[in-house]
């Protein structure tokens, strides 16, 4: 069976990326927005970034409202700024957030009508040049497809996509994410793992994304709790953002499936940061959906060094989902009383999130049929 393989244009990896990308950005156009949010400018990076262009003669203008996970009247704001200053292509330099939020506004520069009318549907119009500098390494929304903006009427987080909406060009340097505090490194270091095991575990899986899903499994288990314990080791940070573009070029190609499904409803509706509603229900779903992948476990098994010659196949699909487990463990991640989630009310709303979740398709992904009794359940075994 042939797939379809899509990744951005170029990608610039490793320590001091970013210096190394002048000569290309300065072939992407005279002026440029840069997308960003008000973490980025009192850290520095966004002086980095503007030291660049100022060497490179690009002249720029800022949009640094996305102080919280993107909605839409972000991406109006960052539209408003865009066309006022008659800007010819963007730059995101952030997490997930500012890079979600230059997609969508790059999508409406060139789609017209209400970013409602595309929530599910595929982006046609070639939006203008996107560059995406992620500073988390997690999201992988530097090689993405989609983005994902709040819909603040009504509270839900739409999935807008198409192949035009990967970045032209990916600069991945690991110095901008020897910043993120301990808590950020795990969630959206889980984050990254989750897209890479959903990826490999994905019914849409297939031999080219397993190579990047496998290899980012396997970074990331072994790498995650360094930079947890030891944020300023640039070596395992290298190694940890090149495992989240890998694990965003797996799940752009082999989607994800229960887990984002089911993490998507909790974060619009309790406003949970994205890497930490993946990681509380990433246990429970590996548990839920080892009868229908075993032999997609034991491949992970094996590629993260838990697997014994002895075990039968079912004990290494264990061992694999025990050994993450113990990795959640050690990273501290909250569960969701921690995460201060009102319980009667998340029970209030189990029905809508089960029915978004379902809608949203990605659970269908899933090597099990996923049926809405069983995403309530889980949802339900969350509080136990
Ligand atoms: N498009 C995709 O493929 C895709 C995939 C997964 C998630 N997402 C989306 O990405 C968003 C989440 O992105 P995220 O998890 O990267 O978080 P984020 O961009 O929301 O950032 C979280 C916080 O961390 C701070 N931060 C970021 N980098 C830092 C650094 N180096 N040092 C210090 N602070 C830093 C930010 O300022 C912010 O306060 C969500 O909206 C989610 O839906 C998109
Ligand atoms: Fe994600």
């Amino acid at each position: 069976m042939a797939n379809i393989f899509q990744i951005p244009k170029k990608i610039i990896a490793g320590k001091d990326a970013l210096q190394l990308s002048e000569q290309t950005l300065s072939t992407f156009g005279k002026k440029v927005l840069i997308v960003t949010d008000d973490i980025m400018i009192k850290l520095g990076n966004v002086k980095k970034l503007q030291n660049v262009l100022e060497e490179i003669s690009v002249d720029y203008v800022i949009y640094s409202g996305v102080n919280g996970e993107p909605t839409d009247k972000m991406v109006e704001e960052g539209i408003n700024v865009y066309k006022e200053h008659e800007c010819e292509f963007l730059i995101a330099i952030g997490g997930g957030s500012p890079i979600d939020t230059m997609k969508a506004i790059g999508a409406m520069i060139t789609n017209s009508g209400n970013i409602r009318d595309y929530n599910g549907k595929i982006i046609e119009k070639e939006p203008p040049i996107l560059v995406a500098i992620p500073t988390t390494a997690g999201t992988g929304s530097e090689a993405t497809k989609v983005t994902i903006i709040t819909d603040t009427k009504n509270n839900i987080k739409m999935l807008l996509q198409g192949g035009k909406l990967i970045p032209t060009l990916a600069i991945v340097d690991p110095v901008f994410t020897l910043t993120a505090p301990k808590g950020i490194t795990a969630a959206t270091g889980v984050d990254a793992l989750t897209h890479a095991i959903e990826a490999y575990t994905s019914r849409k899986a297939f031999p080219l994304a397993d190579t990047f899903a496998i290899s980012a499994v396997k970074k990331l288990y072994n790498n995650l709790l360094r930079v947890y314990e030891d944020g300023l080791d640039i070596k395992s940070r290298e190694i940890v953002a090149t495992a989240a573009t890998e694990a965003g070029i797996a799940f752009n190609n082999s989607s994800v499936t229960i887990v984002h499904g089911m993490s998507r409803p909790i974060g619009a509706l309790f406003h949970v940061p994205h890497g930490l509603s993946n990681a509380v229900l990433l246990e429970k779903c590996l548990r839920f959906l080892k009868s229908g992948a075993i032999d997609r476990l034991v491949d992970l098994a094996k590629a993260i060094g838990v697997y014994d010659i002895k075990m039968t196949d079912e004990e290494a699909a264990d061992k694999f989902i025990e050994a993450i487990s113990e990795l959640l463990k050690k990273l501290e991640i909250p569960n969701l009383e921690a995460l201060k989630i009102d319980k009667d009310l998340f029970f209030d709303n189990i029905d809508k999130m089960a029915k978004d979740a379902l809608d949203s398709g990605s659970p269908a992904n899933t090597r099990k049929v996923v049926a809405r009794e069983d995403i309530v359940s889980i949802y339900k075994e969350l509080w136990s």
